[in-house]
């Protein structure tokens, strides 16, 4: 099982790569063309163009996520992590979004933990992230916290944003469920997809808790004695 669960992210991951590379190629090929065919298309073929290049770029946030997706489990070492400056540099790259989003972000003072640092960079980004896409109130607030126990750490990403249904908070987690259209709100579905592996890669656990119209926690744990 385990082994033809190895062999199956191994051919996702090649595939992805090789998608990706593709698209890259196509992408090259059709800014060429928009820039060659610049005033000399109609209105309509111009449309048609902006059409291919949108789709090329929503294809590939698509291959990116899944390379990452498939990723998580491939050999990667433990090292201490300062996740106190872990979030700082965090914060910094969100830093232009956040005050797009006229987000208030504060937090505990988070603990050296043992595990991947780009992969808690990723999960942390993706919490925040949606923290700030699925808002609601002005301004929304954010606050990144910390318990412990005896044996983990608990982090949590609370947003008083739109909030999830109680019916959803199981699906969300599964590669490609999302709760809205693309128009409505722009994304993969990869995201607490990815956030679940990277946890859980980590020996944790990832939840939820969510009220319609209040907002929602998100959960996770990280073992002390990775
Ligand atoms: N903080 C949040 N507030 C409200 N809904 C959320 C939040 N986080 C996730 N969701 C819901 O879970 C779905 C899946 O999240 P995710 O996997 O990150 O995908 P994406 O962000 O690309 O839509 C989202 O589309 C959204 O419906
Ligand atoms: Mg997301």
């Amino acid at each position: 099982m385990a082994r033809s669960n190895d062999e199956l992210e191994q051919f996702a991951y090649v595939v992805t790569h090789d998608l990706k590379e593709s698209l890259s190629a196509i992408n090259s090929f059709v800014q060429l063309l928009k820039k060659y065919c610049d005033h000399q298309l109609d209105d309509r073929a111009d449309e048609l163009i902006l059409h291919v290049i949108t789709g090329i770029s929503r294809m590939q946030m698509l291959t990116d996520d899944l390379l990452t997706y498939t990723q998580v489990n491939a050999n990667q070492t433990f090292t201490e992590v300062d996740c106190e400056r872990l979030l700082g540099n965090v914060l910094t790259d969100l830093s232009i979004i956040v005050s797009e989003c006229n987000a208030i972000i504060t937090h505990d003072r988070l603990s050296v933990a043992r595990g991947t640092p780009f992969q808690f960079i990723q999960l942390l980004t993706n919490l925040i992230n949606d923290a700030l896409k699925f808002q609601r109130a002005q301004p929304s607030k954010i606050h990144i916290g910390v318990k412990e126990s005896f044996c983990e750490w608990i982090l949590s990403v609370t947003d008083n944003g739109i909030g999830i249904g109680e019916q959803y908070l199981e699906r969300i987690f599964r590669v490609s469920q999302r709760l809205h259209s693309r128009r409505e709100y722009a994304g993969t579905g990869i995201g607490l997809a990815i956030c679940k592996k990277v946890v859980e890669y980590h020996g944790g656990r990832i939840w939820i808790q969510s009220e319609p119209n209040v907002g929602s926690a998100a959960y996770f744990t990280i073992p002390k004695f990775n």
